[in-house]
């Protein structure tokens, strides 16, 4: 399907988003031909800069970000001629008039019909603020759609998002507001969906009669890189806990939609949100939630230095750069089945991963004797490899009953490589066509919200059970416990 032709204007253009994501997915849309030649972009930030720098620039972050390479030929050329520059300082009227004229004369150019894509890669707290100067400076009034991309984080807390929610929805529409969760546009947490509900043999054991436990990994190895100021004040229960993991927790436990509609599957989303048992105590969030900061430490021979001796953190901070946590989904689908989660900078391995443990078969009369049976287990591979994996018990061949665990693997990213769409490209392309599916409703924002300030207060009140984990290491080793004590473990990833 083709995006929809429309003039995207991207503030914060000169970031580091933009460049490393943005800019990428639009040329793979480009040259995939789901962007066809009725579109503009413009490219918004503080600093001053020619069309041609821009264009450069462009050029530059395609070449490294990119999965697709530009010649310097007549296609780029095209191209880049739908590009052009506007230095604007955001809390300037006057220049919101000069980009909506900007922007009437591209309508002609580029025979756009007036639709506009506003995408906010910008921090938080310029989100109301532009959203008003779009509509004071005119840019709403054009005939199409006007639809508006936020980044994350929305909020610190549910107090700060209620604020920006408001302050956005002066000027915007919900469903003209697309709030994006990048996980939700990676292939495998789309894919959730139709493993689960186009399958004889997931379907049918799809709950606490058959699942032992679900457990979700997101484990990066990198640190905080150049990220260190944002990083030290977020942590990484609300820089990758209140969305990206709980969107998987969601989409692992949502109820069949009626329909495969946005609305739809979102209200069967919020519904998981409900659910969440929430820790009503200090001491149940302690009991529950194992947070970590890495120390100093190595990884594949390399020297690692500790999160406090990281550029812009507090050299005494307790952010938690480590979290794993169990969680309930209390309904009756998932009654007593824990939700494992975990996630970490500077864990051993980048991935992640979903792994759904089933329960033992009821009475294991044939085979105790001889082999301890394992657990069959389904494992969906989100990042960076893509694919699916299960675990079954079968006789090792030639024994008279030893029964073995085989491994059934699906590697997508090897079949087809890494050249999947990426998370940015599906979404702004779904964004560009109106569909709100894999964006986030405000409803599912703020529960995610609540459940997450629990933890944040019972953590801020005292800090004494962070733990130190070396960097390069898969974390605390309290986290272990918490699987141990239901006599479960976590199961090796990759
Ligand atoms: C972002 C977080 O949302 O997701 C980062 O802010 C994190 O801290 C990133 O590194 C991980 O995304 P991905 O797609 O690389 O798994």
């Amino acid at each position: 399907t083709i995006a929809a032709n429309a003039c995207f204007l991207i503030f914060g253009a000169t970031g580091d988003l933009a460049r490393r994501k943005l800019f990428p997915a639009l040329y793979s849309l480009y040259r995939e031909g789901k962007l066809e030649e009725d579109f503009a972009v413009v490219g918004i930030a503080r600093r001053a800069r020619t069309n041609e720098e821009f264009r450069e620039d462009l050029y530059q972050s395609i070449q490294e970000f990119c999965r697709y390479k530009a010649d310097r030929d007549d296609q780029w050329e095209r191209f880049a001629q739908h590009f052009e520059y506007k230095s604007l300082d955001s809390s300037n009227v006057l220049g919101f008039h000069e980009l909506r004229e900007l922007t009437n004369q591209l309508d002609v150019k580029f025979n756009i019909p007036g639709n506009r894509l506003f995408y906010l890669a910008l921090g938080p707290e310029l989100f109301g603020s532009v959203s008003q100067n779009l509509r004071s400076g005119g840019l709403l009034d054009s005939p199409g759609w006007h639809r508006l991309i936020i980044e994350k984080p929305f909020g610190y807390d549910l107090k700060s998002a209620e604020t920006l929610n408001a302050q956005i929805h002066e000027v915007f529409k919900e469903d003209e507001i697309y709030r994006i969760d990048h996980y939700l546009g990676k292939e495998m947490v789309q894919n959730i969906e139709a493993i689960r509900f186009a399958n004889a043999f997931f379907e049918p054991l799809w709950n606490n009669k058959h699942i032992a436990n679900i457990q979700i990994t997101l484990s990066e190895t990198v640190g905080v890189e150049e990220r260190g100021g944002y990083y030290d004040k977020s942590g990484a229960l609300r820089d990758m806990g209140q969305n990206h993991m709980l969107q998987m927790v969601t989409m692992i436990a949502m109820e069949p939609p009626s329909r495969m509609l946005p609305e739809d599957i979102r209200d069967e989303k919020v519904k998981v949100l409900r659910s969440l048992r929430g820790y009503s105590s200090s001491e149940e969030v302690r009991n529950h939630v194992i947070r970590g900061q890495y120390s100093h430490g190595s990884h594949k021979g390399k020297d690692l230095p500790a999160y406090r001796e990281e550029d812009s953190v507090n050299p005494s901070s307790t952010t938690e750069t480590y979290f794993a946590a169990k969680v309930y989904v209390d309904n009756f689908r998932w009654a007593g089945v824990p939700f494992y989660v975990r996630t970490g900078k500077r864990l051993p391995v980048k991935t992640t991963e979903i792994v759904v443990e089933f329960k033992n078969v009821p009475e294991n009369v044939y085979f105790a004797k001889k082999s301890v049976l394992q657990p069959n287990l389904l494992v969906i591979r989100v990042n960076p490899m893509e694919g699916i994996f299960i675990k079954i018990n079968t006789k090792r061949s030639g024994s008279e009953s030893v029964i073995i665990p085989i491994a059934m693997e699906f590697c997508q990213s090897c079949e087809i490589g890494h050249n999947t769409p990426e998370a940015y490209e599906r979404l702004i392309n779904d964004a560009a066509r109106g569909d709100s599916t894999y964006f986030t409703r405000w409803d599912e924002v703020a529960l995610a919200w609540s459940f997450v300030d629990r933890i944040a207060k019972a953590w801020s009140e005292d800090a004494s059970d962070l733990h130190h984990y070396p960097a390069g290491s898969w974390g605390p080793d309290q986290a272990n416990n918490l699987l141990a004590d239901d006599g479960f473990k976590w199961w090796p990833v990759n």
